[in-house]
């Protein structure tokens, strides 16, 4: 079986939960606490083992890129005024290679990992979607690849949401249950409220054979008018049984304010720096 060595992440929304701040920012690029929330996700890929990151752009996304390239002159700065652990900081967001590619026009989520069928070829594949951070002790994709391991089909990553925000999520409708891992009967992008199948949601970390793009290639329009990943699983899972696993951990949703608002607030309380002040000023706050 051949390993999961790549990962796409795709990042060409438009992030109009988040105008007008991402009118001229990409969304990818809002910091919790002190670095962007795609920083966290390629951190995640590589902890679970992958050896080479694609990221699907589109227009206005270059900081991103600037990013994760080395800054000669801040590095130099740093280096001068002694500051070593941010210069550390600062060179670790460049050290990794990355790739990138432009999804020309914004047509959903499927064509964005399609934009990437070249860069993958004929192998297995993971992607990681940057609306959720996941913090556990086996990072979530690692978890997800050593399902991938086992069954050597294509594995989805879920978790149980409230019935209230089952139309925001792909939804799985399980049917065989085998500790975290079910086989799935269908996938449902975006059930209108009250039809869910089920409460377990897609979380945005997705192990892929690459038979998936025979179906992302039809470039069919689904929900809400766009080409929607969850519609080639669904197609995927009639040839190739693809399993959803409940993976362990907590998903932070930094998709939608109060979620990234939230995050923003879990984070600086385990900051080393940040933790006592904040905590007493969250009690002034609620006085
Ligand atoms: C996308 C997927 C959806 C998934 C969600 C997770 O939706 O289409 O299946 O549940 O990400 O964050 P989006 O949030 O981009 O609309």
């Amino acid at each position: 079986m051949k390993k999961v060595k790549k990962a796409i992440i795709p990042a060409a929304g438009l992030g109009t939960r988040f105008l007008p701040v991402t009118k001229a920012m990409p969304k990818e690029m809002l910091p919790i606490v002190d670095k962007p929330t795609i920083q966290y996700i390629v951190e995640e890929a590589i902890q679970s083992g992958i050896e080479d990151i694609i990221i699907v752009t589109g227009k206005g996304k270059r900081a991103i890129e600037d990013h994760f390239d080395n800054s000669i002159e801040l590095e130099q700065n740093l280096l001068e005024k002694e500051k070593f652990s941010l210069l550390e900081e600062v060179q670790a967001s460049s050290k990794i290679d990355i790739h990138y590619i432009r999804q020309k026009e914004p047509l959903g989520l499927g064509h964005a990992v399609w934009c990437a069928r070249k860069f993958i070829g004929n192998e297995p594949f993971a992607v990681l979607l940057g609306d959720d951070i996941v913090e556990a002790e086996t990072p979530g994709l690692k978890q997800l690849i050593d399902q991938y391991e086992e069954v050597g089909s294509s594995v989805i990553g879920v978790q149980t949401v409230p019935n209230k925000e089952t139309h925001r999520y792909g939804i799985v409708d399980p049917i065989v249950q085998n500790g975290r891992r079910h086989e799935v009967k269908n996938f449902v992008e975006k059930p209108a409220p009250g039809t869910a199948p089920s409460n377990l949601a897609i979380m945005g970390r997705y192990v892929f054979t690459p038979e998936i793009f025979m179906f992302l290639e039809e470039q069919q329009v689904g929900t809400g008018g766009e080409i929607q990943l969850t519609d080639a699983i669904q197609k995927l899972n009639k040839i190739q049984r693809v399993f959803a696993y409940d993976f362990e951990g907590i998903r932070h949703d930094v998709g939608e304010k109060f979620g990234f608002i939230k995050t923003t607030i879990d984070f600086a309380l385990k900051n080393k720096e940040l933790k006592d002040e904040l905590m007493e000023y969250l009690k002034q706050v609620i006085k």
